[in-house]
């Protein structure tokens, strides 16, 4: 194993045990000009610059943010956008005591040689990037690979995973090299008919193949994160699982997988509602451990949709925004030490576990 020798070492594991820190996670803010113009469509904001700067202002300007968010990730052209007060968008990050984050990774492509699966773009030229993020203040990053899972057509196959863990291995020591703490986010995508069994299974297989890369890498995995989605089943299964259920078999393939080395795992929420994606994170907060790794959020959805919704493009309903946000962020924040009180904080929709199950 090459051993990790930056220049970086010692801020790099102070970063991580900030963002990791009790009773905090993630603002995931980074998406991609199409994305973000899909989420706009629905309240018919146009997808212009001024729009994406307004928007993303009204999330870092959130008083009191910072209670329960202790880093966001920015999508590249918000790292280096001036707010419309005409403060930087990474020091308004920072007056809230919040470490501005970078998303690096240049999105997916296809694998050719497989059925419908993705290869993530933006090695080549991550080193010199990275430098200009640090510039401007970024100390954490994320890269994201995106495996669907669909057993009739062995998906996702030994060649998709291979080349996910090799990249993100890649992509965490090319940041670790530059300053920044490295998010290494292997999404298993929640579509799909398969049971929860299926996804252990899948998990298990990726993390094993991601930290056995991350190894060979001499990746130092005291100062890098985890961004993985739970182990839950796909969101067309026959079989919905309950909270219980999910949380005790995230535990257990992270603890089977996961070196305890490890300071956090920030979960994503990939596409499960705001009240189930505090009520899964609660449920996993409450399963006895033996590593003490903090399992936190690293949402973007379940942290934002109420709030735009809330918003709909008028600065009149800035307030009622920013109030939307920092319930859900509180919310996160409390069952990121399985204290969440289901149902206490407002959300966009109803949880579908409330609807059928009784708590
Ligand atoms: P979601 O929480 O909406 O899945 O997004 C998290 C993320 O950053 C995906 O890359």
């Amino acid at each position: 194993m090459a051993s990790f020798t930056g220049t970086y070492k010692d801020e790099l594991i102070a970063t991580a045990n900030a963002i990791a820190a009790p009773g905090k996670g993630i603002l995931a803010a980074d998406e991609s000009t199409g994305t973000i113009g899909k989420r706009f469509a629905p309240i018919n904001v146009e997808n212009t610059q001024p729009n994406r700067v307004r928007y993303r202002e009204l999330l870092f300007k959130t008083k009191g943010l910072g209670q329960y968010i202790s880093g966001a990730i920015t999508y590249e052209e918000t790292l280096f956008d001036t707010a419309t007060c005409g403060t930087p968008m990474v020091e308004l990050l920072k007056k809230e005591g919040i470490i501005p984050g970078i998303k690096v990774d240049k999105g997916v492509q296809p694998l050719f040689g497989t059925n419908g699966e993705t290869v993530t773009q933006g090695i080549d030229d991550l080193g010199k990037r990275c430098a200009k993020y640090y510039a401007q203040g970024a100390r954490f990053a994320k890269w994201r690979t995106a495996l669907k899972v669909d057993v009739a057509n062995n998906c996702p196959t030994d060649l998709a995973i291979e080349v996910a863990a090799q990249d993100l291995a890649r992509y965490a020591r090319i940041c670790q090299e530059a300053g920044l703490v490295p998010i290494v986010e292997p999404e298993i995508m929640i579509d799909g008919v398969h049971d929860i069994q299926t996804s252990v299974k899948v998990q298990e297989q990726v993390l094993t193949t991601v930290y056995k890369k991350i190894q060979e890498n001499g990746v130092m995995l005291e100062g890098s994160l985890l961004k993985p989605a739970m182990v839950v089943p796909g969101v067309d299964a026959a079989d919905k699982s309950d909270p219980t259920e999910i949380a005790q078999l995230t535990v257990r393939t992270l603890e089977r997988c996961v070196p305890g080395a490890m300071p956090g795992v920030t979960f994503l929420s990939g596409g499960i509602s705001e009240e189930d994606a505090s009520i899964y994170l609660n449920e996993i907060n409450k399963v006895p451990r033996k590593t003490q790794t903090r399992l936190t959020f690293s949402y973007s959805r379940a942290l934002q949709s109420s709030c735009i919704k809330t918003w709909k493009g008028e600065a009149g309903n800035v307030d009622a925004a920013q109030k939307q946000l920092l319930a859900r962020a509180q919310a996160n924040g409390e069952a990121s030490k399985g204290e969440y009180v289901p149902g206490s904080q407002p959300s966009d929709e109803e949880s579908l576990f409330v609807k059928n199950y009784v708590y």
